[in-house]
């Protein structure tokens, strides 16, 4: 079976994934008689392409390495818009990788509606739409009998969605708690060893994990878009970034910190969605928690997250320093979903 693939965006995840489609080329043949081709990629600023036949990935990713254009490659470069190039490139699948927007999860809803409206399954690791418009989308993919998968959403591939999608069936999900952002556990971590919060953001970005606008993760954007897409797929929250109670560690100064270590304590900070009357709600804040806790030992990059269930308990699974690989698989591992799905003739 020939799949072909659309690229919108090819930075850090989507060159990632570009690689490892290619180091598990023969695999993907032999293991499971699936030949996946690159028909169309789309970068902001490096250039798009367009072509009926498969793109010579290794050629693009030495471009785009290279501090080169995709325009270079030949006469598949396009002037396209993300959303035209949706439109005119006849790909079975949307891989959408563009930047978080934490105002709407926009253009990359615009790019995943065009795609489901094309007949396309659509896998991203993008969390905007999730955060802002999971039941949407969820909806629109359904009529449509198309796949929507976005398990590199949250903690970077870690198997959240597909846990509770496959082994959990029939248990309710009854609330969520989490470290789920790198950079603020990173600074935090840093801070109990004597750091500053400017020389532990720097570290992080020089480690290549914080961004170069820190504020995103320090004033807690990134944990509550996390929580609400968690929150939006398992609890069905209904609901965005905006409505999270939220307080990052801006405050948070070294005196709190030795504070909390006089008491054999740390700060973490923990993001939650717990049922509330008829709604959930959701929170990020800074909290002190102790050696009792489940998350006294998730230090420096590393996240967690427990997850209440009626009929299993409560489940943590800790994932430990990151890296874009583990992104970039949960990309590669949605496509093997989608493919799976597609054999058995059933829809998400
Ligand atoms: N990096 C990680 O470890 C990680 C982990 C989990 C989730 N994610 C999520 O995965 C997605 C991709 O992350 P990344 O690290 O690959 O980001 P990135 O390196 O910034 O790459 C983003 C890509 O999207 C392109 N782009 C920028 N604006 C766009 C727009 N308006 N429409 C379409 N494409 C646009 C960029 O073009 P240029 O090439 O011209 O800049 C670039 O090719 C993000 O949503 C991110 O939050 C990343």
């Amino acid at each position: 079976m020939i799949l072909r693939i659309a690229m919108i965006g090819f930075g850090n995840v989507g060159q990632e994934f570009a690689s490892m489609l290619l180091a598990r080329r023969e695999w993907l043949l032999k293991d499971r008689g699936l030949d996946a081709e690159v028909l169309a990629i789309y970068t902001k600023s490096r250039g798009a392409l367009l072509s009926k036949r498969a793109l010579d990935l290794g050629k693009c990713l030495e471009l785009v390495r290279g501090g080169r254009n995709l325009s270079e490659y030949g006469p598949e470069s396009t002037s396209l818009s993300p959303v035209e190039l949706i439109s005119k490139c006849n790909a079975d699948v949307l891989i959408e990788l563009s930047p978080l927007n934490i105002e709407s999860g926009q253009p990359a809803i615009d790019h995943i509606v065009a795609g489901i409206e094309n007949g396309m399954d659509v896998v991203t690791a993008n969390k905007g739409p999730v955060a802002f418009a999971y039941k949407r989308l969820r909806n629109l993919a359904r009529s449509k009998g198309i796949h929507f998968r976005f398990e590199g959403t949250v903690m970077d591939g870690t198997p959240i969605f597909n846990l509770v999608e496959k082994t959990l069936q029939g248990c309710e999900v009854l609330g969520l708690e989490g470290i789920l952002n790198s950079t603020s556990n990173y600074v935090l971590t840093e801070m109990t060893s004597g750091k500053t919060v400017e020389q532990a953001v720097r570290a992080a970005q020089k480690g290549g994990f914080a961004e170069a606008d820190p504020s995103l993760d320090l004033e807690g954007w990134d944990a509550a878009a996390k929580i609400t897409a968690l929150a939006n797929v398992l609890m069905d929250a209904d609901t965005t970034p905006k409505s999270v109670d939220r307080q990052g560690i801006g405050g948070i100064e070294a005196k709190d910190i030795e504070r909390a270590s006089s008491l054999n304590k740390k700060y973490k900070l923990i993001a939650r969605a717990e049922a509330a009357g008829e709604g959930i709600r959701l929170s990020v804040r800074p909290e002190m928690i102790g050696p009792d806790s489940t998350f006294w030992s998730v230090d420096g990059t590393s996240s967690a997250l427990t997850i209440r269930t009626d009929l299993m308990g409560d489940l943590t699974i800790l994932e430990t320093n990151p890296r874009v690989t583990q992104t970039a698989y949960a990309v590669f591992s949605d496509i093997l979903s989608v493919l799976e799905s597609i054999r058995a003739g059933t829809a998400h």
